[in-house]
């Protein structure tokens, strides 16, 4: 059968990883989805660049026109940032095509937007990869808990972050050089001041709790404080009471209806779970009212893990396509009044 298309829009670390695996897994993913998938362009700011493995002539510098192909099914946004990204997918769901994104600063910058083009235009829109890589966290708030309370989501959702602080707690490395480390392992945004200042963070808490909590949250109704004032005392002092650092991200909801938000490096006691979250790891932690208290944990950055999740969505996005079904769609939303996230 005539097989779906694909454009993607970014190949930088995950991108790559996407478009090789699209190739390498072909046979299983037409298997899954009931159609073959083809990969029919890549959008790329620098055309010149060696990119192995990948076929130089899917690639273009014109990604709007690539976003905009009424031939396309399926576009996949992988640039990151608020412009072009934006448009580009707006002009992705005007051509009928279903979006898979893992571009969290826009969606916790515009979400809105995004969202309401795509349920005007009934297509799917899926961004699982959006928040802490490979795990599996977007869809259990917006699907499996959909019918449950949330009252609070506490995770670890930088893997920069958790990875420098780690470095600097178990082998002493300094601060500086930890980042070094985790931009060699792929795992920092292009400016990591977005991890190190907390950005990147509040970023996936705030879509986070507006999936949680069925509101509407931006980056900046986030109260954040980053990681570079962490100091070697700091680590001391911290190890001293039987504690470790950890960048946490806060939600909850209050009696009142109203949230609590805040992204703050924090001192977690050595026996809580999230104590022992790893490196690049993330973990989140959920309570809810029926379902109790549940623990997500895995690689929460890097370029296969997060491709994983990319392809995941793409698998699934592809099968609706198929089946003439609609993904699960967005909750309607209620407004909600935000304070910063106390003390813990
Ligand atoms: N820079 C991000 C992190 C990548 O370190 O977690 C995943 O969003």
């Amino acid at each position: 059968s005539a097989p779906l298309k694909v454009a993607l829009l970014g190949c930088g670390v995950v991108g790559s990883q996407v478009a090789r695996q699209l190739i390498e897994q072909a046979e299983d993913l037409r298997a899954r989805i009931g159609r073959p998938l083809e990969l029919v362009g890549i959008a790329v700011r620098r055309l010149e660049i060696e990119r192995p493995g990948i076929d130089r002539a899917l690639l273009t510098d014109d990604a709007f026109a690539l976003a905009s192909r009424p031939d396309v099914d399926l576009v996949i946004e992988l640039l990151g940032g608020i412009e072009p990204a934006r448009s580009l997918i707006l002009a992705a769901i005007a051509a009928g095509s279903s979006v898979i994104t893992a571009n969290k600063a826009l969606l916790a910058e515009d979400g809105a937007t995004i969202y309401s083009a795509a349920e005007d235009a009934g297509v799917d829109l899926y961004y699982e990869a959006a928040v802490a890589g490979a795990i599996p966290i977007v869809r259990p708030l917006r699907e499996s808990l959909v019918g449950d309370e949330v009252t609070a989501v506490v995770g670890i959702v930088n893997g920069t972050t958790n990875f420098i602080l780690d470095q600097m707690h178990t082998e002493g490395t300094d601060f500086s050089t930890a980042l070094v480390q985790a931009q060699q392992l792929g795992l920092a945004e292009a400016d990591p001041t977005a991890d190190v200042e907390g950005f990147d963070a509040a970023s996936k808490a705030a879509i986070l709790a507006s999936l949680a909590f069925h509101t509407r949250v931006r980056l900046s109704d986030v109260d954040r404080e980053g990681i570079t004032g962490v100091t070697a005392a700091d680590i001391a002092a911290a190890k001293e009471r039987g504690c470790v650092i950890k960048l946490l991200a806060r939600c909850s909801l209050s009696a009142d209806g109203s949230i609590a938000l805040g992204v703050h490096p924090t001192m977690v006691a050595k026996a809580h779970p999230l104590a022992s979250i790893p490196g690049a790891y993330n973990a989140i932690f959920i309570e809810s009212r029926n379902a109790g208290q549940l623990m997500f944990m895995g690689p929460g950055a890097g370029g296969s893990p997060t491709a994983s999740a990319v392809l995941g969505d793409l698998v699934t996005a592809a099968r609706n396509r198929v089946r003439g079904g609609l993904g699960p769609g967005e909750s309607h939303y209620s407004e909600r009044g935000i304070t910063p996230a106390g003390e813990i």
